[in-house]
């Protein structure tokens, strides 16, 4: 495995990966887990070559203290990548994303700014930045992006069309522990009191999946969701979004098709997220 810590190190590794055919791409913030390996596992199965990336972006933290605290364990995500067959990582400083007197940046003006871009301002620009200058970088057929991220999913799709940009994106199901935690780099922060109360996350939405199944309305699954977070001292409830899938518009009433369910709650220090399908 090829490790690249500075831009024309990557190309050039990109330059001779071409050359067995093609490749994919998976961009992370390090402290890798199951859930990453998922989407490193998914890009081995469908390319010839794996490119991973590891940046903690300081433009989509809006707090400097998450943004500090955020795991770093690069030794350990270096094996773990290597054990999965990728065959380069990108590991660049922030000096080479953002270059001296940057201007530019990317932003999905309405998607960017509803939903959890609303608890998150600026986030979603970030990533897109972000992103964009990665898959300008690395040049890659596909890419893979976990659906826990559920709205960072649909901001890169929808920059991908509105740019014009040559990649295939790859949405890849939320890996979730024995209980039902959606796996995040941010579980490591959780205390112990906490960590034992953040699967009611998954219990809401998969209830309030279950009563959309019955025939109720989304309002109905929305309050159900918050009574059962409400309920819970140790969690404090920030969001709570139930979308049409293909176009990210509220949904409403007695719905049908498919519906993307997204919460975030904050427990103690840490602000956690989690997602569901539900196809009615
Ligand atoms: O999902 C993440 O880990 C990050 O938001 C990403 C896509 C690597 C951009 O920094």
């Amino acid at each position: 495995m090829i490790i690249c810590r500075s831009i024309s190190e990557i190309r050039a590794a990109v330059k001779a990966l071409r050359e067995n055919g093609t490749i994919g791409l998976v961009t992370t913030m390090g402290a890798l887990h199951a859930g990453h390996m998922a989407l490193v596992q998914a890009a081995v199965q469908d390319n010839d070559s794996v490119v991973a990336t590891i940046f903690v972006n300081p433009t989509q933290f809006g707090n400097p203290d998450d943004l500090e605290n955020y795991p770093r364990t690069e030794q350990e995500d270096l094996d773990a990548l290597r054990e999965a067959g990728t065959a380069a990582v990108f590991i660049p400083t922030k000096q080479e994303m953002y270059p001296k007197g940057d201007q530019t940046i990317v932003e999905t003006t309405q998607l960017a700014n509803v939903l959890h871009g609303k608890v998150r301002p600026g986030h979603f620009r970030g990533v897109a930045t972000v992103v964009t200058k990665l898959f300008n970088i690395v040049g890659a057929d596909s890419a893979y992006f976990g659906k826990k991220d559920y709205q960072q999913l649909a901001v890169i799709r929808r920059m991908v069309e509105d740019l014009h940009m040559n990649i295939r994106i790859k949405g890849i199901d939320t890996v979730r522990e024995d209980d039902g935690l959606a796996l995040s780099s941010r579980n490591v922060r959780l205390t112990a009191a906490h960590r034992a109360v953040a699967p009611i996350l998954n219990r809401a939405l998969t209830d309030a999946a279950s009563l959309l199944k019955s025939g109720a309305t989304v309002e109905a699954a929305q309050s159900m969701i918050r009574e059962t977070i409400d309920a819970e001292p140790l969690a404090d409830l920030k969001a709570i979004d139930i979308v049409k899938a293909d176009s990210f518009e509220p949904a409403s009433g007695t719905a049908k098709g498919t519906l993307g369910m997204m919460i975030s709650a904050q427990f103690g220090e840490v602000l956690l997220i989690d997602q569901r399908e539900v196809t009615l």
